[in-house]
């Protein structure tokens, strides 16, 4: 990665962890800590659902990005989000829910059992990382607001702010960023609701302070900085659908068997490998078959794309 050069770096965005953790122990022995701002820190259990495959650098996951509103380039996000207010914050839950409303970030997280989840990205432009989120099941905040039985969807949306969010005021988007699972994609023990990546905050780049992760999908279904979900009895409206349909649908399910119009999904590049690293193979939902292939039984994945 080229890096960058802001005066409100910190260590955690140009070094790898290991290093970050000794510097900053040494930094913490010399009584020097306070002088780095740091993101706070969040307590979490490690998950059976982690992979084992290396994670990625913080420097690589919060440096190279997608998320439009801060621009298009790879390292826009890291660059124009500092100004990005995220606190407070509050979710609005609402449709087909016996409990709707607006609720802080704090009561949303309340009693939601925090996990560490490292999970592959692999992003539907056929680049992969690998990541430590932490998180909790997207379900157990479901269930507390009461889904109601004629709900089949989960609409998602991101807040709209174009003041703080420079790629807001281009409009080739129609903002706010929407997403959208089937209920029983949603409810999948996979998909969470992160707040933290490496055991702190996450870094506003990656959707802070609250963002969807779904693992088996393209990493567009991955909804940053939501502001709103919404139990719908139809199939959501999603940005990147409504944009170019033929290439990008709702379903986005990992498929090396189903390439995108214009390039092979068969391979991808893992960030952070190096120029001559070789490509991977690329595997069916993202290698997390086991839990979630069922839910696609009888469905033509080349159809529902
Ligand atoms: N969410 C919003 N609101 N806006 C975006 O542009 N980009 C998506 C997804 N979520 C995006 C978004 C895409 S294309 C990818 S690959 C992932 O975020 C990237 O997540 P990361 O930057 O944390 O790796």
């Amino acid at each position: 990665m080229t890096p960058r050069f802001r005066n409100d770096l910190r260590w955690s965005d140009v070094t790898p962890r290991a290093d970050w953790l000794s510097r900053r122990a040494l930094l913490a022995g010399v009584g020097t800590l306070a002088a780095t701002p740091a993101l706070a820190k969040i307590a979490a259990e490690p998950s059976a659902y982690s992979t084992d495959e290396t994670p990625n650098t913080l420097e690589d996951i919060s440096g190279y990005n997608n998320f439009y509103e801060f621009g298009t380039g790879k390292e826009d996000p890291a660059a124009y989000s500092g100004g990005f207010v995220t606190d407070p914050w509050a979710v609005t839950i609402d449709g087909m829910v016996d409990r709707p409303g607006s609720h802080d970030l704090a009561d949303v997280l309340k009693g939601q059992p925090m996990e560490e989840r490292i999970y592959r990205l692999r992003c539907v432009e056929a680049w992969s990382m690998v990541i430590p989120w932490i998180g909790f099941p997207l379900s157990g905040l479901l269930d507390r607001v009461g889904v109601q039985p004629g709900a089949k969807y989960v609409a998602f949306e991101t807040v709209l702010r174009p003041e703080e969010m420079p790629g807001q005021r281009s409009p080739f988007i129609d903002w706010p960023y929407r997403e959208g699972l089937r209920l029983d994609e949603a409810m999948n023990p996979l998909t969470i609701l992160a707040t933290g990546l490496y055991g702190e905050e996450l870094p506003n780049q990656n959707g802070a302070p609250i963002r969807l992760v779904v693992p088996w999908k393209y990493g567009f279904k991955s909804i940053k900085s939501v502001v709103r979900i919404t139990l719908t009895d139809r199939q959501p409206v999603t940005t990147w659908q409504t944009l170019q349909p033929e290439e990008y649908g709702f379903y986005a399910n990992v498929n090396p068997e189903v390439d995108h119009p214009r390039w092979s999904q068969a391979t991808e590049r893992r960030i952070g490998g190096g120029f001559f690293a070789p490509r991977i193979d690329t595997v069916k939902f993202n290698g997390y078959g086991e839990y979630v292939a069922d839910l696609y039984a009888g469905q033509d994945l080349a159809v529902d794309y």
